[in-house]
């Protein structure tokens, strides 16, 4: 028997089953190697429970009795004639799965020197991902697969049949471990309160559902105001998140965004949540996302409203949709299930106040209950950077209670509450469990998902806050670096493929993060994407720097380019992309991919103006005193209103003057009098970036 014959049977790794024949003495040096009998009962042995058990290092915790009691081989060899039943040891242990690069290295480095090398893959891994562990093309794993009868695409699941046998014709031996599930949200400690201290607390809600079946617009009719309009592309773009008042009583509401590509932060939408309203339109029916949300969900654990909506559509058809709903397992109670359904149209407001009394009821069956006496726990929704009020984050808080001046933690952010304000931007001195806040004072932007923990004093919070970032930058360096530039550089060798380099700068965490997400998945036959920077914020000078040196393209979500780093990529020849909606990035991603993108509009900047004072004028609005840095400016052009980069407006310049004459454009160097069309939130400080859109011949 072979070593990793041995390592599978028993469901371990063979570098496992290596170092213990090593201890043993028993002379085996590859993977491949050969064990005689009397070494495999000995290596058996070996791993069988009993002796694990007595040995100090082993960690699975039984029965003291066992451990105590004599134990005869024969007793051993026969409990390990049932592989399957000794979980302890047949199931990888997590530090397994996970294993750091370094010790896949030495893996490697143990059979380096024989025919067969080993691999390790991720149970439901893509024929992509399968070919890259075994360091071959993926056309190369795909043709494999055809000869053995199988079409499959390189993002298809790598038949699990399968896996050996390719493997094994490129000289692999494959090890499948199961993934172990990314946590939602940064490990969230348990709290044991005294039931004497549990005060009643407003219910988290989360409506979630397809795209554009009227989330939004449900969230809007119920608190009146208007979300919707605000929203580039009518998506919505981060996690939002408020609190209504229903007959006196209070309900906190999280908006989450319905495209696909913000799964992630829909994923963490669930898991600070009590109860899913799922929004399906009515004339739509199941959508593939309105499936993500139930899975969501049922993995949460959370209570479940069905919300039919856009019931005033003459397609509306309720019974289909909760017909089709029962093949997720989501029954209805008119179907003879549990789940309430509730029919409505967010537009004209019909069905709103039934379904806010059915959450009302569940709220009040379930009562949900916190303590607010400790300081407070929760977690972060939403980050971003803001303008003169620096990182600003919403926190939904679990337990205790928030205060202005409280030391905090989140991730590896630390820092000290200087404000707070409610779901209305107003200032509050304290905020309660399910009360969504924002926070002002946090010393870098935090993660959206991240765990929020007041300390005992500003230099617990940073001492503990240095200890996660070190822990990352360690992290950052062995992982990925050293070993994944490598491959890289291998592959680029080996193949022709296209390599794709991007830095991606955007206005909140949240959208940073989603994007991550969904670059990481754009993968194309003939090329391959490499995210090389994120970050928040505008597009800087260093972005381009890194970019030329990375030959990377920047890529912008609602964030804009300051001037000079605008010059120094049209110097250098490094492309910047910038985008207001996430799936025209994603696309267009794609098309840069495969080389095929061709623009048939192209945006010119004509100039750009700094604002130094602003007026309110009767009638028109804010007008803002500008000064014209570069370029020029022209009345009736397009502008953008920029904040640190940031794409705070987009619209029309309906105003422009010199002194008191309305002039029709003014030059760089000179003073000027702008306003926006409909817009008046300009600041001191902001930039004006007026540009016209070109059509271009494609090429
Ligand atoms: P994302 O945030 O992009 O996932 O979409 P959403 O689910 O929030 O949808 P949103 O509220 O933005 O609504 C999408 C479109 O559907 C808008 O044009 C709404 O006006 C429309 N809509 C929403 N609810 C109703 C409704 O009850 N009836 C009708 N007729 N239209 C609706
Ligand atoms: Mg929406």
């Amino acid at each position: 028997m072979r070593v990793y014959e041995l390592a599978r049977e028993m469901g371990i790794e063979s570098k496992e089953v290596l170092a213990q024949a090593q201890e043993l003495g028993i002379e085996v040096k590859t993977a491949s190697s050969g064990l005689d009998d009397e070494s495999t009962e000995l290596l058996r042995l070996a791993f069988s429970p009993e002796v694990e058990e007595a040995a100090p290092a082993a960690e699975s915790p039984q029965e003291p009795a066992e451990v105590t009691e004599p134990v005869t081989a024969e007793e051993s060899v026969e409990a390990e004639a049932e592989p399957e039943t000794d979980t302890p040891v047949a199931e990888p242990a997590p530090e397994e799965v996970a294993a750091p690069a370094g010790e896949r290295e030495e893996a490697e480095e143990v059979t380096a020197d024989v025919d067969v090398s080993i691999a390790t893959i991720t149970a439901g891994a893509s024929v992509a991902d399968f070919a890259e562990s075994i360091g071959q093309p993926t056309g190369e794993v795909v043709k494999a697969l055809l000869e053995r009868g199988v079409p499959a695409g390189a993002q298809q699941e790598m038949p699990a049949e399968l896996v050996d046998e390719v493997a094994e014709g490129f000289g692999y031996i494959v090890e499948v471990v199961e993934e172990e599930a990314a946590p939602v949200v940064a490990a969230q400690p348990e709290f044991d309160d005294a039931e004497a201290d549990l005060a009643p607390r407003p219910p988290v809600v989360t409506v979630m559902g397809h795209v554009d079946h009227g989330k939004t617009t449900l969230l809007d009719s119920i608190r009146k105001a208007n979300v919707v309009e605000g929203e580039e592309g009518g998506i919505t773009q981060h996690i939002g998140a408020y609190q209504v008042d229903v007959d006196s009583r209070r309900i906190t509401f999280v908006d989450t965004p319905g495209h696909e590509a913000f799964t992630a932060l829909r994923a963490r939408g669930a898991n600070i949540t009590d109860i899913v309203v799922l929004v399906v339109a009515a004339d739509d029916g199941v959508m593939p996302q309105t499936i993500e949300a139930i899975s969501h969900a049922k993995a949460a654990g959370v209570k479940m409203i069905v919300a039919v909506n856009k019931m005033d559509l003459p397609g509306a058809d309720p019974l289909r949709v909760r017909t089709e709903l029962t093949n997720y397992g989501v029954i209805t109670e008119d179907l003879g299930g549990d789940i309430p359904s509730v029919e409505i149209s967010a537009v004209n407001g019909q069905g709103v106040d039934d379904l806010l009394e059915v959450i009302d009821l569940i709220a009040q069956l379930e009562d949900f209950r916190a303590n607010p006496k400790p300081t407070a726990s929760g977690v972060v929704v939403e980050a971003q950077l803001e303008v003169g009020r620096g990182p600003v984050a919403t926190v939904i808080i679990k337990r205790g209670t928030l205060r202005q001046g409280d030391a905090f933690l989140a991730g590896s952010v630390s820092g000290r509450v200087r404000a707070l304000m409610d779901d209305k931007g107003e200032r509050i001195d304290t905020a309660g469990p399910s009360d969504p806040v924002q926070i002002m004072g946090w010393s870098d932007v935090p993660s959206a998902g991240d765990f929020f923990e007041v300390q005992k004093d500003d230099k617990e919070a940073r001492r503990i806050a240095e200890g996660r970032q070190q822990e990352e930058q360690a992290e950052a360096r062995t992982a990925p670096s050293a070993r994944d530039r490598l491959q890289g550089l291998l592959e680029q060798l080996r193949s022709e493929d296209a390599q794709l380099n991007v830095i991606v700068k955007a206005d909140a965490q949240g959208s940073l993060e989603a994007l991550r997400e969904s670059i990481g998945k754009i993968e194309r036959e003939g090329g391959k994407i490499q995210i090389v920077h994120t970050a928040v914020g505008g597009i800087n000078e260093n972005d381009v720097t890194l970019a030329e040196v990375t030959e990377a393209v920047i890529v912008g979500f609602n964030v804009r380019p300051e001037p000079k780093a605008r010059r120094a990529a049209e110097e250098a020849g490094v492309e910047v992309r910038t985008y207001g909606i996430i799936y025209e990035l994603l696309d267009e991603i794609e098309q840069l991919l495969v080389g095929q993108l061709a623009p048939d509009e192209e945006e010119v900047v004509l100039g750009t103006a700094e604002v130094r004072a602003t007026f309110k004028v009767p009638r028109s609005g804010t007008v803002a005193g500008c000064y014209v840095i570069e370029g020029v400016v022209q009345r009736g052009a397009r502008a953008r209103l920029l904040r640190d980069g940031v794409v705070i407006h987009d619209g029309v310049i309906s105003s422009l003057k010199r002194f008191k004459d309305d002039v029709r454009e003014v030059q760089s160097g000179f003073e000027c009098g702008m306003g926006f069309e409909n817009y008046d939130d300009i600041k001191d400080g902001d930039h004006i970036e007026v540009y016209v859109v070109r059509e271009v011949a494609r090429t």
